[in-house]
């Protein structure tokens, strides 16, 4: 992103490079005045910045080497000698990069002084240690992001493994640091098409059908707590994790999956929300529409869920209860149920009710 400022230094110019001149006369150390450096250069005393040069002269005084520069189209900084040489002259080294460009390059040397154009760049206009690249033509500059923070000044971090996808244009999942406030968390950033469809998912839960951590009850489906955050690194394996994901993370699709005996299905439940915990910690029944065969594709044929009743979505609830899931019966109605799939169903962290257990993962997006 390109920002235009008005620029009137070009103006300014002339007259300020007139006051440099009063500087002249024996071998001293060469001094600009204060309004050349404030006004026409940002000076860096004692300073050379080790970039290749476009052009190397002896100069009368530093208009010299500044006219120089200005008459060259690619220079944007010039070296110019401390003091005066024997021959009563300075060295000057007209440069196409600058120290912003190749800020490590700029060293401490003591018969130098490094001069920049004053650019937008000299107020450090990019957080989070984005480099600032000025177009001193027009008085532009765009910052570079450093990676995981994006916006025109780089000062906002990643929200979601969305921003990351947004950003990134890659289908290749990544370790990203995710910024809540002045909070941050790292996650394993699925993108692409691992059965919810493309784009970036952001990890939420990670859930063992062995354990009941995140049974119905349990307390971590209503509070702000983590558990196991590490687990939000290592994709779809066995840790159980619950991340600040859950209640930070905004979202239009929620991607919902369970590994039973190694293989793998998801299915896609589309609902918008500011975080999932949103949709669940206020125990509201919230309905979905899948239908029973998406459920049950989640697991396997040995699943039960029984023909009637069919109640599915957030918070669940009649004599079973699921987080997000679906309830069965034989009986044509939802009071007497006794099958069910979902995540925190009763006493089981996840998958079928009576018979099959899985581990299961939420991510959004
Ligand atoms: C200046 O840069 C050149 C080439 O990039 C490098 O070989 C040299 O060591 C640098 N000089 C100093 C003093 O760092
Ligand atoms: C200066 O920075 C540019 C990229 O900004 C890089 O390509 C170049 O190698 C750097 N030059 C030196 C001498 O480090
Ligand atoms: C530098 O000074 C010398 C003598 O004082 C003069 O002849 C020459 O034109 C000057 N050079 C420039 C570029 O002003
Ligand atoms: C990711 O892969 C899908 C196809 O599976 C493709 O349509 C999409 O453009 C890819 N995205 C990027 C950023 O490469
Ligand atoms: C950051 O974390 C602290 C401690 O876990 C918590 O109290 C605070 O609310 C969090 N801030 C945000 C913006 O999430
Ligand atoms: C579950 O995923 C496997 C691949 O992991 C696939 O072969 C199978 O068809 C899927 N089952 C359903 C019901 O979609």
């Amino acid at each position: 992103m390109f920002l235009v400022f008005t620029c009137s230094m070009f103006i300014i110019w002339p007259s300020l490079l007139l006051e440099a001149v009063g500087s002249q006369g024996g071998h001293d150390i060469y001094r600009p005045p204060q309004t050349v450096r404030q006004h026409l250069f940002v000076m860096e005393e004692f300073r050379y910045l080790n970039v290749s040069r476009i052009g190397s002269y002896t100069v009368n005084d530093s208009i010299d080497c500044a006219f120089k520069c200005l008459s060259h189209t690619s220079c944007f900084s010039v070296n110019l000698a401390a003091s005066r040489g024997m021959d009563g002259k300075f060295w000057c080294e007209l440069l196409s990069s600058d120290k912003y460009r190749n800020s490590t390059e700029l060293l401490g040397k003591k018969s130098s002084h490094h001069f920049v154009i004053k650019s937008p760049c000299s107020s450090s206009p990019c957080k989070n240690e984005g480099t600032c690249v000025p177009s001193y033509k027009y008085g532009i500059f765009e910052c570079l992001c450093k990676k995981g923070f994006i916006g025109d000044f780089c000062e906002k971090g990643f929200k979601s493994c969305k921003d990351a996808y947004n950003s990134y244009k890659s289908n290749a999942s990544e370790l990203v640091t995710l910024h809540f406030g002045s909070n941050t968390t790292s996650v394993l950033c699925q993108m692409g098409d691992f059965g919810c469809g493309d784009g970036g998912w952001t990890p939420v839960m990670k859930i063992d059908g062995n354990k009941n951590t995140f049974r119905f009850s349990s307390g971590y489906w209503t509070d702000k707590s983590e558990y196991n955050p590490s687990g939000g690194m290592t994709g779809f394996d066995s840790q159980e994790a619950k991340l600040s994901t859950y209640w930070n993370t905004p979202f239009s699709k929620v991607c919902l999956g369970m590994k039973v005996n190694g293989q793998m299905n998801f299915t896609l439940i589309t609902s918008q929300a500011s975080s999932l915990h949103s949709l669940i910690a206020d125990g509201q029944y919230r309905a979905t529409s899948l239908g029973r065969y998406k459920w049950i594709a989640l697991t396997d044929s040995r699943v039960e869920l029984q023909l009637n009743c069919n109640q599915e979505g957030f918070n669940t609830m009649a004599n079973r209860r699921a987080r997000v899931g679906i309830l069965g019966n034989n009986e044509d109605n939802c009071h007497t149920c006794d099958s069910a799939i979902g995540f925190g169903v009763d006493n089981r962290g996840c998958g079928g009710l009576s018979s099959i257990r899985a581990m299961c993962y939420i991510l959004v997006q």
